[in-house]
């Protein structure tokens, strides 16, 4: 889209739309053989969800020169994987949530078994779609699908995930904490910007600066969430406020306070823009309004 007279609100208007087609078009259609199982990966893919990560993943390929269109498997890919990872976090062994995205939760419509298995395919559609992406000079295939399964991995997301249970109802420190934020959050931020820097074959100086706004912005962007379940209604989340507490979740607010906890991600999504000086100010208007919307959201 162009980048002259941005606005933020076209540019999740558009995105969101481009997306959304990506997805219905990549996804394999609700009538296919179990209906069940298909129909529920595309009630969770389609419920709603704000489409953060795509949305980074497109205006990171702005950034670096690319175009939407070769950036979307991977945005897409980048959803699935997130997707996947809210179905499985809300089953009842894991954070037993009755609400995500303003609807019932997976589950809860679906039967545990069936949430499992729709996770479990959304996470494969994603190397699919990743696989089916198109190699540039820089990034063969193997780039591509190396960076999404590292970033969705034991090592990172699945590495937070499995902290964060161990650590319900333990006092952490603060470096304990941002140990399990930045994996099970901010590394698939981090790679959505990264993935969609690759797509447009960006040099490796405009790739590092690209993992360093999006490590930022992806700890901003749970020390947030961790904030918005204290601070929101159920209804403007749409997924239970308050549940952190009642977890006895480590979270930000819970560690080093409400107002502290502000502060930290103001000062992470400034550091975030300081990454951002490596280009000309006019390719990062996106990435940078996508930020800054980020820390203002209230849900
Ligand atoms: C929620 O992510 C889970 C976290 C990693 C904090 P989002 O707030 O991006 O959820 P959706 O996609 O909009 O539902
Ligand atoms: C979720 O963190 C992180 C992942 C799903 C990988 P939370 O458990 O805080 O997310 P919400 O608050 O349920 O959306
Ligand atoms: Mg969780
Ligand atoms: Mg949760
Ligand atoms: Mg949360």
């Amino acid at each position: 889209m162009s980048l002259k007279n941005f606005q933020l609100a076209d540019f999740f208007e558009q995105g969101e739309r481009f997306v959304n087609s990506g997805l219905k078009r990549l996804l394999p259609p609700s009538s296919t053989k179990p209906k069940k199982l298909h129909e529920a990966i595309r009630y969770s893919i389609f419920a709603g969800g704000k489409r953060l990560r795509p949305l980074l993943c497109l205006a990171a390929a702005e950034a670096c020169r690319g175009t939407w269109e070769r950036a979307l498997p991977l945005a897409c890919a980048v959803e699935c994987i997130h997707t996947y990872s809210l179905i499985h976090d809300d089953l009842p062994a894991m954070d037993d949530d009755d609400l995500r995205r303003g609807k019932p939760t997976n589950h809860k419509v679906y039967g545990e078994a069936m949430a499992i298995l729709a996770g479990d395919a959304l996470q494969t559609c994603a190397f699919e779609m990743t696989a089916g992406c198109e190699a540039t000079a820089r990034y063969g295939h193997q780039a591509f699908v190396q960076e999404l399964a590292r970033a969705a991995g034991s090592r990172q997301l699945v590495a937070g995930q499995a902290a964060d249970l161990e650590a319900e109802g333990e006092a952490l420190s603060r470096s304990e904490l941002q140990f399990i934020h930045e994996r099970k959050t901010s590394a698939l931020l981090r790679c959505s910007v990264r993935l969609g820097g690759m797509s447009a074959d960006c040099p490796p100086r405009e790739l590092d600066a690209l993992t360093e706004f999006g490590s930022r912005v992806g700890l901003a962007f749970q020390v947030i969430d961790d904030i918005l379940d204290v601070t929101q209604s159920t209804e403007t989340l749409g997924k239970t406020a308050g549940k952190d507490e009642s977890s006895q979740k480590a979270t930000y607010p819970s560690v080093v306070g409400l107002e502290p906890s502000q502060a930290i991600a103001r000062r992470l999504t400034d550091a975030a823009f300081k990454a951002l000086g490596a280009f000309p100010k006019r390719r990062v208007i996106a990435l940078r309004s996508l930020a800054e919307h980020l820390l203002e959201r209230d849900r």
